[in-house]
């Protein structure tokens, strides 16, 4: 067997939903936000086997037995973890080729990875042909491109950040090309120039604005070309021209600016529509904007925004948010266990968010940002706008509307909250929105499998003591989403402070890590091999911190200053039952007296 790359796990693991993989062995059904059925790996009759979605792992709460996708496979086929990875790659139609690292390959799959190599090349001179033509044309006193680059309020910082362009210059691109050592073949295979009928190699993106689209790895992977002038006024071409898909670029796998935004810590993300709205936003500040480009949301890019946040904003066009296939995007997102809410620009002289900052400004925006709601409340206001509730049909149809949306919340507390809310809001009594949502949730019902998640935690706490229980609160709060909170547990706990065996090796791993202050874009399932850590590790990922996570810090750091006083204090007793001078036993005796005050304090 060849060697692969370590990204080639990666890209098996994004492929291979373990819903879907899990499903061809284990009959599952679906139970709040996992799905559950009986665990192949030990014989029992009533199901504990659990998978989740969400984070991509499964856990067995009979038997312990845990992992990804991966170690799935493993153990259910018996095979290593390199032939998993294969029989994943096959699954999924992944070239594994491609991320062989030695010379075992054959010459055609090597050249179609020279290709490759070649074409993210390619496209990085292209990018910058444009981009250097840009620049030449905006050190002249006045032309068309320029006048329209300085209309749209790019200034050179941000032109020179993104990589911004202009298509043509004095030499054609063709020309160009071929003159940096660029074989025809290589330059028609990046489809960015094409051929006439009388066999003139014309540029597809001649006299546009250029945006770059980058990969995550900063690699440019494709252009969109903006119109501007006469032409795209009278609409006769396109407003936008965008690279075709190809062997490096996947428009359902990438988020424009992603590359960008990853680089800060990410309290959550913001999803824009257009090129222009995610420079806008990211030139006034706001770094965690990236753009879908026009597309509805996929599973990738789902997966993609969960590796950095579990919040994401969406700020789409006024219109175009409520479309159907844009509203499957975000349904796509929540069920990715993404907390999606909805940015209502509160000006409808503007229609996206490069238009309001250019008009209103950050700190209005901000304001917006911070008022955006809940894909829920969203959901039910175009509802809302779709019917006159004034009529009575109209208000029968709105509450069944919304009854079926409510009904889908799984969260009783969350779905209470809202029928009071909505009760209110609308001035309908929520007796009969409670009594409709009830009837839709009888329905759901009927397809899952009663499984108490309580009454399975309960029994996991049973087999746990309270100690290591603790300490795994430890690891939970470092693979948790809040920076500030992980970052106080690398700095003030050591694996030291962990008795249990597992934990601590756990937690001595993730120290170890070269990025560990970057964890949640590590796949840390997939760096373990250890049976017994990774048992140890999915047990962590199941505990469900959200929400408790300052609390337990404050615990996690109470503890440890705890136990360091108590450590202290049995030192001190033991050394003045010592035959000790009268002056160091004062000494002593002054510092017992004050640990003992304040371990009173922490109690
Ligand atoms: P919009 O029409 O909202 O344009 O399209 P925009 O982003 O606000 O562009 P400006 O501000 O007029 O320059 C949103 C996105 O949809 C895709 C592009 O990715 C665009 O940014 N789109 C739009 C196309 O691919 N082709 C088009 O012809 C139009
Ligand atoms: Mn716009």
């Amino acid at each position: 067997m060849p060697y692969y790359s370590g990204d080639l796990i990666e890209e098996v693991i994004s492929q291979n939903d373990i819903v879907e993989v899990v499903s061809e062995y284990v009959t599952l059904k679906k139970s709040g936000r996992n799905y559950m059925g009986l665990c192949p790996f030990h014989r029992e009759k009533s199901p504990s086997f659990c998978v989740s979605m969400d984070k991509q792992i499964f856990k067995c709460f009979g038997c312990s037995e845990g992992g990804n996708v991966i170690t799935f496979i493993m153990k259910i086929e018996n095979i290593d973890f390199w032939e998993a990875v294969e029989m994943l790659a096959e699954r999924a139609n992944i070239d594994t080729t491609r991320y062989e690292v030695n010379n075992y390959y054959n010459k055609i799959e090597s050249a179609k990875k020279d290709l490759k190599d070649t074409m993210y090349k390619l496209n990085r001179d292209v990018g910058l042909f444009y981009h250097n033509n840009l620049i030449e044309l905006l050190k002249e006193e006045k032309n068309d491109v320029k006048d329209y680059i300085i209309s749209r309020k790019l200034d050179i910082k941000t032109i020179n950040k993104f990589g911004i362009g202009y298509s043509t210059g004095k030499e054609s691109l063709y020309d160009y090309l071929v003159k940096q050592g660029y074989s025809d073949e290589e330059i028609m295979a990046s489809d960015i120039i094409l051929k006439s009928k009388t066999g003139r190699k014309y540029d597809r993106f001649f006299d546009r604005i250029m945006f770059p689209i980058f990969d995550i790895r900063d690699r440019t992977i494709a252009f969109g070309g903006r119109a501007f002038g006469e032409k795209v006024n009278n609409k006769t071409v396109p407003k936008y021209y965008n690279s075709q898909e190809n062997e490096i670029y996947h428009k359902g796998k990438t988020l424009y600016l992603m590359n960008f935004a990853k680089r800060n810590k990410l309290e959550n993300i913001i999803i824009v529509e257009g090129y222009m709205d995610a420079i806008a936003l990211q030139k006034f500040g706001f770094n965690n904007a990236v753009a879908s480009l026009g597309t509805a949301l996929t599973e990738n890019q789902a997966r993609l925004i969960k590796k950095y946040t579990d919040d994401v904003i969406i700020g789409y066009d006024q219109d175009g948010a409520g479309q159907a296939a844009t509203l499957r995007g975000l349904d796509i997102l929540a069920n990715h266990g993404l907390n999606v809410k909805v940015l209502k620009l509160d000006r409808e002289d503007v229609k996206d968010p490069d238009e309001y900052l250019n008009k209103y400004g950050p700190e209005r925006l901000k304001n917006c940002i911070n008022n955006a709601i809940s894909l829920v409340e969203f959901k039910i206001s175009i509802l809302e706008k779709d019917l006159n509730l004034d009529d009575f049909d109209s208000k029968v149809r709105f509450l069944t509307g919304v009854s079926n949306i409510l009904s889908k919340i799984e969260n009783n507390i969350e779905r209470d909250l809202y029928i009071d809310k909505i009760s209110k809001k609308y001035g309908m009594s929520p007796g009969p929105i409670l009594k409709e949502v009830e009837k839709g949730l009888k329905t759901k019902k009927e397809d899952d499998i009663q499984i108490d998640m309580n009454a399975l935690n309960k029994k996991m706490q049973l087999v746990t003591s309270v100690r290591k229980r603790q300490e795994q609160y430890i690891v939970a709060l470092v693979l948790s989403k809040n920076k500030r909170v992980q970052e106080a547990i690398l700095n003030n706990i050591s694996s030291d402070d962990i008795d249990d065996e597992n934990v601590k090796k756990i937690y001595g791993f993730i120290l170890s890590l070269k990025d560990k202050y970057d964890i949640n874009k590590i796949d840390i399932l997939s760096k373990i091999q250890d049976e017994d850590m990774i048992k140890e590790i999915t047990d962590i990922m199941y505990i469900d911190i959200s929400g408790y996570e300052e609390k337990l810090l404050q615990d996690v750091l109470k503890n440890k200053k705890k136990e360091k006083l108590f450590t202290r204090r049995d030192d001190i007793i033991k050394r003045l039952n010592e035959n000790i001078s009268d002056d160091e036993s004062q000494i002593l005796n002054v510092e017992l007296n004050q640990i003992i005050i304040e371990l009173s304090k922490l109690k």
